[in-house]
């Protein structure tokens, strides 16, 4: 029994019907990470992606092939049998396939029966990361890819890591859209006490479906993590964060750094960028890729080390925190009703505008 007012509770609740959740379909038709690239070679690499199993692997002039996991005969994973050559042999009877997902021979019989196939994805190479299409193939436009040009670029030094979360992956995106969470979640690590009260500003621009929340610490003291590969250590300083939905594989978070003492611009530029890349495994599992990024000491092995290790435990903070969520809510079996502050604003329309994109595909 709910202490709300049944009226609150059931305006809460319909509000929410119109927000996507655990319970929203997967947006299919966008561009998601699959591995990094790194991760990809001549053995199998089995990955759940958007409920697909999905089998990876290198063909031998080095491109990458993405194939259903679920061979057409008898569905064993063609992950479990070998690659040979640029075809993969089913470890269960034999059937062998090749990249483009035809079955090319079956060792019991002469002729391969019609329909023997697995789907393959398309996908696209581009520095840490390959990306994989699981929706309509006829719509997969590599020019809509979401990976942001700095990504690519040498004057930002960077590192990548893998994440799993056993959360929703609307969850993951809700967490990054808004920070205030700094203050308390991740009290040990990268958030201050002031974080959580500084003024915010939501953008929302639902034809670009592009979501965002800016907030400016000022003035603040920077903790470690920060302060002393900026060199801000112990001095007032600015902290401007903007967290930038993309799409929904993507969601940025670029941040600013200065000194109070004197004028911003005559202040070398102190910025990192992380792309937190989500990519849905089931409804309540991700994989959480990080790219993160600097444009400061970029020749600093040990710095990018030190942020790249105190990074992953905060994030670690996210993960147990949302999975914490997950596993609360899971013991329900029904919807229970949030209240929203104004800090939610961008991640409640980045909420509607996923579940419109999931209609839409549905044809509803
Ligand atoms: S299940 Fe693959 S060949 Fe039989
Ligand atoms: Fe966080």
């Amino acid at each position: 029994m709910s202490i709300l007012p049944e009226r609150i509770r059931q305006a809460a609740l319909h509000a929410q019907s119109a927000l996507a959740d655990e319970s929203t379909p997967f947006v299919r038709n966008a561009w998601y990470v699959a591995a990094l690239a790194g991760e990809v070679g001549r053995q199998a690499l089995a990955r759940r992606l958007l409920g697909v199993p999905v089998l990876l692997f290198r063909k031998l002039d080095g491109s990458a092939v993405a194939l259903e996991d679920r061979c057409a005969h008898r569905s064993f994973p063609l992950s479990r049998g070998t690659i040979d050559g640029d075809t993969v042999v089913c470890g269960y009877h034999g059937a062998r396939y090749g990249g483009d997902g035809r079955c090319t021979g079956v060792p019991s019989q002469a002729q391969v029966p019609p329909g023997a196939m697995v789907r393959s994805f398309p996908l696209h190479e581009s520095g840490a990361l390959l990306w994989i299409w699981l929706g309509d193939p006829a719509l997969a436009d590599p020019a809509a890819l979401p990976q942001q040009p700095w990504m690519d670029d040498p004057a930002w030094v960077s590192s990548t890591d893998r994440l799993h979360l056993k959360a929703s992956y609307v969850r993951l995106h809700e967490n990054l859209l808004d920070l205030t969470h700094l203050s308390f979640l991740h009290a040990n690590t990268f958030g201050t006490p002031d974080y959580a009260s500084a003024p915010f500003e939501a953008r929302v621009d639902e034809a670009a479906g592009r979501f965002s929340l800016h907030r400016s610490v000022s003035p603040t003291r920077l903790p470690p993590l920060w302060a002393l590969p900026t060199g801000l250590d112990g001095v007032d300083a600015a902290r401007v964060v903007t967290s930038t939905f993309h799409s929904p594989a993507l969601h940025v978070v670029g941040v600013k750094f200065h000194a109070l003492d004197r004028p911003e611009a005559e202040q070398p530029s102190r910025a990192i960028r992380t792309a937190h890349i989500v990519t849905p495994e089931t409804a309540t599992s991700t994989h959480y890729f990080i790219q993160h990024a600097r444009n400061f000491a970029i020749d600093d092995a040990a710095v990018t080390d030190f942020m790249h290790e105190q990074l992953l435990k905060a994030f670690q903070e996210d993960v147990d925190g949302l999975e914490a969520i997950e596993t609360l809510l899971g013991g329900y079996g029904e919807r229970q009703p949030e209240i929203s502050f104004h800090a939610d604003k961008a991640s409640l329309a980045m909420r509607r505008h996923l579940k419109q994109r999931a209609d839409a595909e549905a044809g509803r």
